[in-house]
């Protein structure tokens, strides 16, 4: 190993590990960002890039709202920082107010992180302390599903079913099993909206249930429309099964609305757009517009109940981040659900979904096109993988988009698109126009 001295260097891209990159691709060609307002990034050669993928799913309101960044400015300048163990502030608890009355049924309490991630393994370890809390500690079983994408914690990673996230990581967590998941090109290759085939795919966890005997299962975790493996919507009555068995076994059924929260599919969740209550629900991204990391996880009365038994001085749940309801996170999410609302932003996500659906689905019959998928403001392009080089294509296509002004998501052979709830009718049609013209430019 070198002494660690000569190898220094300043003002290069070499010393940033990137994640989820090729970092030796990224470094010969940066692809560097600037600034953002509203639909559109400005890159460091001046160009515009036209954001079809709200970031990462998560700049919902579009970039640089003012509302949000002065309310980020006064909360730095009042206070930069307050724990939240045994202590308060404030706009914790005005936050946890505010989103309780967007929550659907009895959603009644929030407990804050800081990513996607960290939300999942608190989700994870509250299922597994409330069925201990109950006297039901058997219950130590996690079941994920095939594809799903929990985030990076050991958890989330061990109850996630993407090959390439888990293979470098050993055998992770014990006690997980996971349901098949819900894609099938042969029944529902461009399918508007969710496919009428494949509630059935919902039974398994039946056969889960058998397998290991219900006193073992803790919590279902599932994205009720998965998606970073590249958008798959459920079939048509696929999640009402899935909360029906988890109700006769008293299994926890945890939703992971990370991407699917805050208006993505038209509704404030997905929870509300599919009519499905969890017991336990996840979100980060559009929670603050992502100008803050912060994510929260919603739980239900009876589940934070079952903890508030003991001497009402001891701690009920023994987990929580030194940045749980940090105070700049706290005003980010307060001035954010301040602009949805103004703007009645899920509103107009809704109404634009018909457009959406059209738009993307007009990509059908371009070269190597194999399935158009689409749900609320959300869709997804899936290429033909080339020959002994799968991703590639897609790569290939996600890279031609950026060098036409356009930036989208790649994941596999799926390009995927999100736009910020913003997107005019005429943008959504450059969206697909831009796709469009480097599907065809690519072989
Ligand atoms: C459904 C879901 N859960 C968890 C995460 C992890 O979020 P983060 O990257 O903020 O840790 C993501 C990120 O895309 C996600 O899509």
């Amino acid at each position: 190993m070198p002494d660690g001295t000569q190898s220094r260097q300043t003002n290069t891209l070499e010393p940033f590990w990137m994640p989820f990159t090729a970092n030796r691709q990224f470094k010969s060609a940066p692809r560097m960002l600037v600034s953002a307002k509203d639909m559109h990034y400005t890159d460091d050669q001046g160009r515009q890039i036209l954001d079809g993928t709200s970031g990462m799913w998560c700049s919902n309101a579009g970039h640089g709202r003012q509302r949000i960044t002065d309310a980020i400015k006064a909360s730095a300048e009042t206070m930069d920082f307050a724990p939240t163990f045994q202590w308060g502030h404030p706009g914790a608890f005005d936050l946890a107010s505010r989103l309780v009355n967007l929550f659907p049924g009895d959603l009644d309490y929030v407990f804050f992180g800081n990513s996607g991630s960290e939300a999942v393994d608190t989700a994870l370890k509250i299922a597994l302390a409330y069925h201990q809390a109950r006297g039901d500690a058997k219950r130590t079983r996690l079941i994920g599903r095939e594809r799903g994408y929990h985030g990076v914690g050991i958890g989330g990673t061990s109850v996630g079913g993407i090959s390439n996230n888990r293979k470098q990581f050993g055998t992770l967590l014990g006690g997980v099993d996971h349901l098949p998941h819900t894609h099938n090109l042969a029944e529902m290759a461009f399918t508007k909206g969710q496919p009428e085939w494949g509630a059935h795919l919902a039974d398994d966890l039946e056969r889960i249930v058998a397998l290991h005997d219900a006193s073992t299962i803790a919590a279902v975790i599932i994205e009720p429309v998965a998606g970073s493996t590249g958008v798959l919507v459920p079939p048509k009555g696929y999640l009402e099964k899935i909360r029906t068995i988890c109700d006769t076994h008293g299994i926890l059924l945890i939703f992971d609305e990370v991407i699917t929260g805050f208006g993505r599919l038209g509704d404030p969740f997905a929870a509300d757009y599919f009519g499905i209550v969890p017991d336990l629900m996840t979100m980060a991204k559009g929670l603050t517009n992502a100008a803050v990391p912060m994510s929260a996880i919603a739980a239900r009365a009876p589940v934070y109940e079952a903890f508030m038994q003991g001497p009402p001085n001891m701690i009920e749940l023994f987990h929580g981040y030194t940045y749980s309801a940090h105070p700049l996170a706290c005003a980010a999410g307060l001035a954010t659900l301040d602009v949805f609302a103004e703007d009645d932003l899920f509103a107009r996500g809704k109404a634009l979904a018909p457009k959406w659906e059209s738009a993307v689905h007009g990509l059908k019959g371009q070269p190597n096109v194999i399935d158009i998928r689409n749900i609320g403001l959300m869709g997804a392009v899936e290429l033909n993988p080339r020959d002994g080089a799968p991703t590639a294509r897609a790569f290939d296509v996600y890279l031609k988009c950026y060098e036409k002004g356009l930036l989208v998501r790649q994941t596999g052979d799926i390009i995927a698109l999100s736009p910020p709830l913003i997107v005019s009718e005429g943008q959504i049609d450059e969206m697909v126009n831009i796709l469009g013209d480097a599907i065809r430019e690519t072989e």
